[in-house]
């Protein structure tokens, strides 16, 4: 007999949600760990998301659920259940979500204290270039294996420290070319290549799912060589298969996220 999967523990903070590319439709059904998500797109710069769950009596919204003003008609018994509005005595709770390029990001978790600066750098990449979607494959890691592979200094470089919104940071070179990555959460890192007044980017996540893990790929395309950028698309998820071994900079990833309570979910 298969023994069920067992979904990894979801933490507070910042996670890579999607990929415009998946956003099918108006409301588009979503997971992170055990959590069922909804997706709903306003416009071509913004999406929302919320809890799918009705508070009726639990159906998914998001299959069958049909928007009707800032509202969404719930496919089971018809109700109308209200977006985001504490006030609504039906309602569904709303997530921070930035849209960057491509790339869907929401935040879990009710303080602002483990966003360490993700919000304001990744707007301010989007503002830069435009982030394409480049990779959605499962894995078979723990999500933050895929993240913990940005750090190997073995490849990229030596020092590590925080950043200035205590995000964890690591310099050094790829294929001769200037590398900076950013782990916001243990779930995303932002990686500069190239010259720092016209880095490209390549934005990594990894988010569980109810059976398994999604690892996603965007990338801003600027002053990064060719082989550098191809290196680190394709080598970010594969490599992710191999845990590093605790060297100074696992240990220090290791304890930048345990500064992200888990959450039950
Ligand atoms: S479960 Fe949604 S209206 Fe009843």
């Amino acid at each position: 007999m298969m023994s069920p999967v067992v979904p990894e523990r979801i933490h507070s903070g910042w996670y890579f949600l999607a990929l415009a590319q998946e956003l099918s439709g108006e409301i588009t059904p979503l997971t992170v760990g055990r959590r069922a998500l909804i997706a709903v797109r306003e416009d071509e710069r913004r999406v929302r998301v919320f809890d799918a769950r009705c508070p009726h009596r639990g159906a998914h919204l998001g299959y069958g659920g049909r928007r009707c003003g800032d509202r969404i008609v719930c496919p089971f018994h018809g109700k109308r259940i209200a977006l985001g509005s504490a006030k609504a005595r039906l309602s569904v709770r709303e997530y921070p979500t930035v849209l960057a390029g491509d790339a869907l990001f929401f935040r879990l978790g009710a303080g602002g204290t483990d966003d360490h600066g993700f919000a304001r750098v990744i707007r301010e990449v989007a503002q830069r270039q435009r982030l394409v979607g480049a990779v959605v494959r499962r894995v078979t890691v723990p999500t933050d294996v895929l993240v913990e592979n940005a750090f190997d200094v073995a490849h990229f470089g030596k020092e590590i420290t925080l950043g200035p919104f205590g995000e964890l940071t690591v310099e050094g070179e790829l294929f001769a070319n200037r590398f900076l990555a950013r782990a916001f959460s243990p779930s995303v890192v932002v990686t500069e290549i190239g010259p720092a007044d016209r880095a490209s980017t390549v934005v990594t996540g990894g988010t569980p799912t109810y059976d398994g893990a999604v690892a996603r790929v965007a990338v801003g395309t600027a002053g990064a060589g060719p082989d550098a950028l191809d290196a680190l698309v394709h080598g970010a998820v594969p490599g992710a298969r191999y845990a590093l071994k605790p060297g100074r900079q696992v240990v220090a990833f290791r304890r930048f996220c345990a500064m992200f309570p888990p959450l039950d979910g």
